[in-house]
């Protein structure tokens, strides 16, 4: 992650917003996947895996991880975090989504029982992630930026950027963003706006 020292208070964030915007690419590929399974053309394992890893490794580690330790602490600090409990609900919910999710993947393709909680989860998972990222964009990031005030917006910033110079996390961002970038061209090709999984879609 870059930051300019000289970040005006507008976009102070906009990693956080920037971080959605991978995040909703890595739904567009598990619908695509989805989709496959839907249609009894699952796709590799490995492609299920790699993708797991990327919400797992981007989504919890580098994303939610700096909103959990930084952001919302800040936030409630200030007292302008309404919702507290919400956010850090979501990020727990997704995380169990994902570990169900991953259950299903060994017998995908044998089990019609695991097929459906494939199907059920992921569904699921893109409801709540897409959710998810629509309030943090129209209410989370808009309030910190505009009424955190300068010196806890300063030690967001200052906890996020020790958080991607730990060497456990350095370069991570950058792996996991290539990693997305391979499974797209596998799974999306030249279909970039295909639409993330949700559970309506069965
Ligand atoms: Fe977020
Ligand atoms: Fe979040």
């Amino acid at each position: 992650m870059v930051m300019s020292p000289n970040a005006l208070p507008a976009d102070a964030f906009w990693f956080f917003s920037n971080d959605h915007l991978t995040l909703q690419r890595g739904l567009a590929v598990l619908g695509a996947m989805r989709e496959g399974v839907r249609n009894r053309r699952p796709p590799q394992t490995a492609s299920l895996l790699t993708l797991i890893d990327f919400f797992r490794g981007f989504g919890d580690g580098c994303h939610h991880a700096k909103e959990d330790q930084f952001l919302l602490p800040e936030m409630k600090a200030a007292g302008i975090l309404r919702p507290t409990g919400s956010v850090v609900d979501d990020h727990h919910r997704l995380r169990d989504l994902m570990t169900t999710l991953e259950a299903s993947i060994p017998s995908l393709t044998v089990s019609p029982e695991s097929r459906r909680k494939f199907l059920d989860a992921s569904g699921a998972y893109g409801d709540a992630l897409v959710a998810h990222l629509q309030y943090e964009d129209s209410t989370i990031v808009p309030t910190a930026t505009f009424e955190l005030g300068p010196d806890r917006i300063a030690r967001v910033l200052a906890g996020c950027a020790a958080h991607d110079r730990n060497p456990e996390h350095t370069g991570a961002h950058t792996r996991y963003v290539a990693a997305l970038d391979r499974l797209a061209q596998q799974c999306l090709g030249a279909q970039m706006s295909a639409q993330p999984p949700s559970s309506a879609l069965r």
